[in-house]
């Protein structure tokens, strides 16, 4: 059996499946239980078909997405475009006409994930997005499953590349902001528009989604605290340093007696606490529980073939349900009402 997907852009993440998919053949095709062949690549015109042609790249490339949902043969539409529009509007298609959908689109799912996933239990399909969070490390599906004993009670977060790979450039090797914020785009870390990166809101999607992973309850974006590493100078930066600290743009959730408090700040760590080792474009997720104490999940938080791995990941875990013809489970459900607390409570 073959399942057939269709990808939604194909720019740095996208351009990274047809690589793993080749390079782990066997291996994917043995856990997936199918081969998997990319049947369409939707791409923006003419003009970035023929560019990617002229590259090489064999695809059938479509340049209306009525292509891809019109084909009864494409099991699991991919969108990889990012933003909220036109992807948001693709999503609610691809879900309606019945496919399953994989996305690293961390601004969509904070923002509409809860309708998104509701349109996909209508339809019986299913919308996953490990990449989403933290790139290559495999932290959602970690939260729901092996966490199913144990309570957790606080998330630390580095959980933005691009803005730890340019504050390590600076602080380390002098780089200017801007030079270390030009090579994190061209290294494919940062958005294609960075405010999010560099103004702590990537982050804070972040938050959202590990809130709902980690604690089974989501928080409104707009109640999530954040800020930034515009406004860090090299003179605090050096106070830090005489002080025995780092800075890092930290992302925390905790739950309070009301509920859950989130917020992005650029933080003051101790030099000896773990998260104060994470460098360059590396994330990690600290988490305390009440059964296995600390842990820290620690590992590239971009660039294509760390992303990529996450959502092919995605996409043998949906063929292993499309192939045992068995209702795909979601890969969330939040259980807990939406509550937020007070820093204070
Ligand atoms: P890129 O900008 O490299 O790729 C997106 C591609 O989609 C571009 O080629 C873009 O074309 C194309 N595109 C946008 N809109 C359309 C459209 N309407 N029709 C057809 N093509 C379209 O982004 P990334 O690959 O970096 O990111 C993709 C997603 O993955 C985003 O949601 C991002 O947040 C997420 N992500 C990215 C990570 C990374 O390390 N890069 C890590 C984790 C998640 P054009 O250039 O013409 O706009
Ligand atoms: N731009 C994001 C980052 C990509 O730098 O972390 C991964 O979500």
């Amino acid at each position: 059996m073959t399942i057939k997907i269709a990808l939604l852009g194909f720019g740095t993440v996208a351009s990274g499946v047809p690589f793993l998919l080749r390079e782990n053949a066997e291996k994917i095709t043995t856990a997936a239980g199918s081969n998997i062949e990319i049947a369409k690549v939707l791409v923006r015109d003419d003009a970035e078909k023929n560019s990617l042609i002229e590259k090489g790249h064999q695809y059938n490339f479509v340049t209306s997405i009525d292509d891809i949902l019109t084909d009864s043969d494409i099991d699991i539409v991919i969108e990889l475009m990012g933003r909220i529009e036109p992807a948001k509007t693709f999503i609610t298609q691809a879900l309606q006409a019945k496919k399953h959908v994989v996305t690293a689109n961390k601004d969509l799912l904070a923002l509409h994930g809860a309708e998104l996933l509701a349109i996909a239990a209508e339809n019986d399909v299913a919308l996953y997005y490990e990449a989403a969070v933290a790139g290559g490390i495999p932290i959602l599906r970690t939260l729901v499953n092996s966490y199913q004993s144990d309570k957790i009670t606080k998330i630390l977060g580095v959980v933005n590349g691009t803005s730890n790979f340019m504050m390590t450039k600076m602080v380390d090797e002098g780089w200017t902001y801007d030079e270390a914020l030009a090579e994190a785009s061209r290294l494919g870390y940062a958005e294609s528009d960075p405010t999010n990166d560099v103004d702590g809101i990537d982050a804070a999607y972040k938050m959202v989604l590990l809130s709902q992973f980690a604690f089974g309850m989501t928080i409104n974006f707009d109640d999530v605290r954040h800020e930034g590493i515009r406004n860090i100078t090299p003179e605090d930066v050096d106070l830090a340093q005489k002080l025995g600290f780092v800075i890092k743009l930290v992302g925390e959730i905790v739950e309070r007696k009301s509920g859950i408090y989130a917020e992005v700040v650029p933080t003051f760590l101790p030099i000896e606490h773990q998260l104060a080792t994470v460098n360059g474009v590396m994330n990690a997720v600290f988490v305390e529980s009440i059964g296995i104490g600390e842990a820290m999940f620690y590992g590239p938080g971009a660039g294509q073939k760390p992303t990529a791995t996450s959502v092919v990941a995605d996409i043998i875990a949906l063929s292993q349900g499309i192939n045992k013809g068995e209702k795909l489970l979601p890969f969330n459900t939040f259980t807990r009402d939406t509550v937020y607390a007070q820093k204070e409570d």
